[in-house]
């Protein structure tokens, strides 16, 4: 309530990326005592009954996660798991670092309930985040039960454009990934809509090709593929196939809606606009096709359910197409984050009918 009429109204009338940048720095400031930390879960905190799930040997507290993109350096693993969050996919994080496409590359569609996103991949690059993580106190994240993913994408820059320098792009920060121990699970991003070089990967020939680098390099954690939400069913299961080939543990569905059409209204985003749309936008298309993959390959992969998770209602429906975990970012934006602890009491409550 606190955040949807006196919050909310406020931080609307602000710059959307300055927004953001001011809640990592509160929240990480948030996180760094025992008090703060307190208090922000008695607030926000779930302790009601259990809903932990175990996916690919990883316990989560609670089967809610922030979406990549929020969180791109791993500023906020102390913070997150008194908001109900049983954990956070840090990134994307490049090879590379990289400052971003030129501002404003985040629009907020108020009517369409939808961010317009066209951040163009900003991070600190996977050496900085490496450091960062290591850095943080472990009892503060493994110790509670919050799981800290990675998503990894090509550095947006034109050196990575050619094809062999994005596969080394992607190569070089899953090893360091790997080398260093750092991270639950890892997502390899292969559909952010707004980089140098577009969505290179969401072909079948070049996914088997980056996905055989992959490969190669000794992981003991569960990978998953971030797959994009517009592609007809037919060249979406064409992906698929090569992820079931090549032996990855799932899928997360999925990225950004890239068609403008969908919005509630429309004059919201000019066709002039440049970047791919989160919240309300995606809830349908990303619902469809966690279903279809559900049907299809039954339980051969792990679903990480997003998109347009906005209410306690369209999270269930994630779960009832087939989703695993469920992932948000847009709908923490324009409901708070209270949202989330709302979230788990439905889920509760679905698991003791
Ligand atoms: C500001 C912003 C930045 C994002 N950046 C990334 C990113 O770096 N990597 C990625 O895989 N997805 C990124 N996404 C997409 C989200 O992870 C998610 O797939 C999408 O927003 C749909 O979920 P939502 O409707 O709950 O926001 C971003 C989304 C937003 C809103």
């Amino acid at each position: 309530m606190l955040y949807k009429h006196v919050l909310k109204p406020i931080l609307f009338k602000f710059d959307p990326e300055a927004v953001h940048d001011f809640f990592t720095d509160t929240g990480e400031l948030l996180g760094t005592t025992h008090l703060s930390r307190t208090a922000i879960d008695l607030a926000y905190g779930y302790h009601g009954p259990d809903i932990s799930r175990t996916v690919d040997g990883i316990r989560y507290r609670t089967p809610f996660l922030l979406s990549a993109g929020f969180d791109y350096d791993g500023h906020l693993t102390r913070i997150l798991p008194h908001i109900g969050l049983g954990g956070e996919e840090i990134g994307s994080v490049t090879a590379r670092p990289c400052e971003g496409n030129a501002k404003p590359r985040l629009t907020r569609l108020k009517e369409s309930e939808s961010i317009l996103v066209n951040k163009g991949l900003r991070n600190e690059g996977v050496d900085a985040v490496i450091a960062r993580l290591k850095s943080v106190p472990m009892e503060s994240i493994g110790g509670i039960g919050f799981v800290a993913g990675i998503s990894i994408a090509r550095t947006n820059d034109a050196a990575s454009v050619p094809i062999q320098a994005g596969i080394e792009d992607y190569v070089y920060s899953f090893k360091r990934l790997n080398e260093e121990s750092v991270g639950d699970y890892y997502t390899i991003n292969i559909s952010c809509p707004n980089s140098f070089g577009g969505e290179a990967f969401t072909t079948p020939e070049l996914l088997e090709r980056l996905l055989t680098a992959i490969k190669a390099i000794p992981c003991t954690r569960p990978v998953y593929v971030k797959m994009p939400i517009n592609l007809p069913w037919e060249q979406f299961n064409a992906l698929l196939r090569i992820i079931d080939a090549k032996g990855l543990n799932g899928v997360v569905i999925g990225n950004l809606n890239k068609d403008y059409d969908s919005l509630d209204v429309r004059a919201e985003a000019p066709a002039s606009y440049r970047g791919g749309l989160s919240g309300k936008p995606c809830t349908h298309p990303s619902t469809d096709l966690i279903y279809k993959t559900r049907e299809v390959y039954g339980k051969r992969f792990t679903i990480i359910g997003v998109g347009g998770v906005m209410s306690p209602a369209t999270a269930m429906e994630k779960f009832d197409a087939g989703a695993d975990l469920v992932q948000l970012i847009t709908g923490l934006i324009f409901e708070g984050p209270g949202l989330i602890k709302q979230i788990c009491k439905a889920e509760a409550a679905r698991k003791n009918k």
